[in-house]
């Protein structure tokens, strides 16, 4: 398509920072205390109130915090951890870098979250955690998954990244794991640049994962300042991994609009859903049944690849040509070169993830788009489907 038939550009993400987080980045700069200190401590309770959990600790990435809860509970050479292969390496590297095995179950097709009946078959004996992730802000399905892990007495560990925004049977989805993880990395709902948050309703996991992000020491530099005087020891095995004061400022003026913000992406989904909805024989759109408030993260629509005669490629560049940029969430880790080394390939037993993952394409989705902006891309993928209808 000729450029000048662009009549708009659509970005698959973008961000603007509200007026009071700026403003809350702005005074801890001027402040002159810029490692951990009273933001970090508001800022995780704000994620607590917000996921209605008990004990939080504010760390560097939900990466690392993946990381240090998965040491927290004993992984380590010899002990297994289930989850799925359809998310982002950062669920899997955590995984890998603590030396633990990584036991893929395969997904439901129709939520592309982890299937409850694959967790049930691939535990053994030297399951130490199931990580479910609740792809794109839909939640895994935590009630068949709670119960498969305490009956085989299994910690289910919740990998939440994309999940602020969602609720489980009217919960946020940190009521049902035993520890789970958030992202506040730049593209999620709730950002404060970079960083993550451990939450959990066991205090020594929190308490554990918050010492071993500061070199595991007993102390850190406000705390002394301010109450506990010059002593300190080192209890644990150390990481870098704690969250900065001025990026929890950046949360803290983020969580204010935080309701705002879902309720805009609420709507712009809703408008999505409406505007391709005539488009069943060419798409599959995302699913949020009854009991799940999809927290959407991303809109992510599955190809009908059967019933067109492009490929999934062809239809992300005609949408580039018309000026939309689109995604894909996710390439399937056993698709990736370093994991198909180092895992094998586990894809041939993981077809609904291998059948997901040519076939997934991620739609802008973000509060500052406008409802004309949806238009647009439903135009564009109307226009593109139609034309390559087989
Ligand atoms: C499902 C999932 N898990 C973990 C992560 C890692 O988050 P972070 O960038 O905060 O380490 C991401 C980041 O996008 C993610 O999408």
């Amino acid at each position: 398509m000729a450029k000048s038939k662009i009549s708009r550009r659509v970005a698959l993400y973008d961000l603007k920072l509200s007026s009071g987080a700026i403003r809350s980045a702005t005074q801890t700069l001027e402040s002159g205390w810029l490692s951990p200190g009273p933001k970090v401590a508001a800022f995780e309770k704000a994620i607590c109130g917000l996921m209605q959990a008990r004990h939080g600790a504010a760390v560097a990435s939900a990466t690392s915090g993946l990381e240090l809860v998965l040491l927290a509970i004993g992984a380590e050479p010899g002990k297994e951890v289930v989850t799925t292969p359809f998310t982002f390496v950062g669920t899997i590297e955590a995984i890998v870098s603590v030396g633990a095995t990584v036991v893929f179950g395969d997904i439901n097709p129709h939520t592309l979250n982890i299937d409850p009946d694959e967790v049930f078959r691939k535990i053994t004996d030297h399951t130490i955690a199931v990580m479910p992730v609740d792809i794109a802000g839909y939640p895994a399905d935590y009630r068949m998954l709670k119960k498969i892990c305490d009956t085989k007495r299994v910690p289910m560990i919740g990998d939440s990244a994309h999940a602020i925004g969602a609720r489980y049977r009217g919960k946020p989805v940190s009521r049902y794991t035993d520890v789970s993880v958030i992202s506040f990395h730049a593209t999620k709902n709730l950002t404060c640049g970079e960083g993550g948050m451990v939450l959990s309703r066991h205090k020594a996991v929190v308490d554990a994962v918050r010492l071993m992000s500061r070199h595991g020491l007993t102390s850190n530099a406000f705390q002394r300042r301010t109450a506990t005087g010059w002593e300190y020891d080192a209890v644990y095995p150390g990481f870098k991994a704690n969250m900065s004061e001025v990026h929890a400022a950046i949360g803290l003026g983020q969580v204010r609009v935080f309701e705002r913000d879902q309720k805009r992406r609420r709507q712009l989904a809703a408008w999505y859903l409406k505007n391709l909805a005539d488009l069943g024989d060419y798409l599959e759109l995302p699913v949020e049944e009854r009991h799940c408030r999809h927290g959407w993260h991303l809109f992510i629509i599955r190809l009908h690849l059967s019933r067109l005669r492009i490929k999934r490629d062809t239809f992300i560049r005609r949408m580039a040509e018309r000026g939309v940029e689109c995604g894909v969430h996710y390439k399937p880790i056993f698709e990736l070169s370093y994991y198909r080394q180092l895992l094998g390939a586990t894809g041939q037993y993981l077809p609904n993830t291998a059948y997901a993952g040519r076939r997934v394409v991620t739609l802008p989705l973000y509060p500052g788009l406008a409802a004309a902006d949806v238009d647009y891309v439903c135009e564009c993928v109307a226009d593109i489907v139609k034309t390559a209808a087989r």
